[in-house]
């Protein structure tokens, strides 16, 4: 019985140290090296490798990364199990990312950058935080660990998912009929959304309208959910008055696309919430511990909805 990394080999290494201390038992392959394809019952990959169909034998497939929108599902076969990275660097980083990214927006940042700029100093009135309501689409693992974070600067917070869910302080909405009450009563929306057909494209100029007055927007979801010509419409406008993005698309963004340089927008290469390879390893094994032991996964995929 064997697990196959295929990604990168300094990460590979990590993994290779960590399985053969606390899985001895499982041979442990790396993407090129003498792989015997039947052997492979656990499989780690960013994407789908083109040959997922020699694996036979292949009982687990594994995300390196929180999301799993770059899996091609329909060439995974059915009976496969599909697993995001759910470990505690990715939720640190992104805690730390979420909280970098309201108080930024909710400090001005972008103006303060821009007036540095022009060499003027100039104050902004200063709202209060328990003035401005900071909302999440998306109330998965991330979100509410992030939420966690936020709790202690006295923002109202609040939150929307495609099914209910019950957050201690947190407002909690559901479903499109609640959305727009929800979009009505948020100054910061982090967007925290897994890509899906639904949410490709759902921060678009419907959505921004919604929002109050000089609304601010944390994107942290997945480039393609964004409408980023509705964007810069609803910036320049004065919709919404900023906006924080760690992705686009594509990424990067062409050297002379308008979002690079827009007075309002601050950009970060996609770097909220990256897996650290000691501890993403740690839980891997985690959940090979428990696959063997006939337990449920942790971050197990529902394949009907696409995360
Ligand atoms: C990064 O975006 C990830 O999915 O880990």
């Amino acid at each position: 019985m064997a697990f196959l990394f295929h990604s990168d080999a300094e990460r590979g290494a990590v993994f290779r140290d960590v399985f053969a201390r606390e899985l001895p038992d499982l041979e442990f392959f790396q993407s090129g090296r003498g792989v015997e394809p039947e052997k492979v019952r656990y499989l780690i990959a960013w994407t789908v490798p083109d040959d997922i169909s020699r694996y036979s034998n292949l009982e687990v497939l594994f995300s390196i990364g929180a999301g799993v929108d770059q899996f091609h599902q329909d060439v995974v076969p059915q009976h496969v199990k599909v697993v995001r990275m759910v470990e505690d660097g990715i939720i640190r980083m992104m805690q730390e990312y979420v909280a970098l990214g309201v108080l930024a927006l909710h400090r001005d940042l972008p103006s303060y950058l821009e007036q540095q700029k022009r060499c003027s100093w100039h104050s902004i009135a200063a709202r209060q935080a328990s003035e401005r309501r900071v909302g999440f689409l998306g109330l998965g693992m991330l979100a509410q660990a992030a939420i966690a974070h936020l709790t202690p600067f006295q923002f109202p917070l609040a939150g929307w998912s495609r099914s209910e869910k019950q957050i201690e302080g947190v407002a909690c909405f559901h479903g499109e009929d609640q959305l727009a009450g929800f979009l009505k009563q948020t100054d910061i929306l982090v967007c925290l959304l897994p890509l899906t057909e639904r949410t490709r494209g759902m921060l678009n100029a419907q959505l921004f309208a919604l929002l109050p007055g000089e609304a601010r927007l944390l994107h942290v979801g997945r480039g393609p959910q964004l409408d980023q010509a509705a964007l810069i419409e609803a910036l320049d406008s004065g919709q919404l008055a900023a906006a924080m993005l760690d992705v686009t698309d594509p990424e990067p963004l062409p050297q002379d696309h308008p979002l690079w340089l827009h007075p309002k927008v601050m950009i970060t290469p996609h770097i909220a919430s990256v897996t650290q390879p000691h501890t993403a390893a740690r839980s891997v094994v985690e959940n090979i511990r428990r696959h063997r032991a006939g337990e449920e996964l942790i971050g197990v995929v529902d394949r009907t909805l696409g995360y």
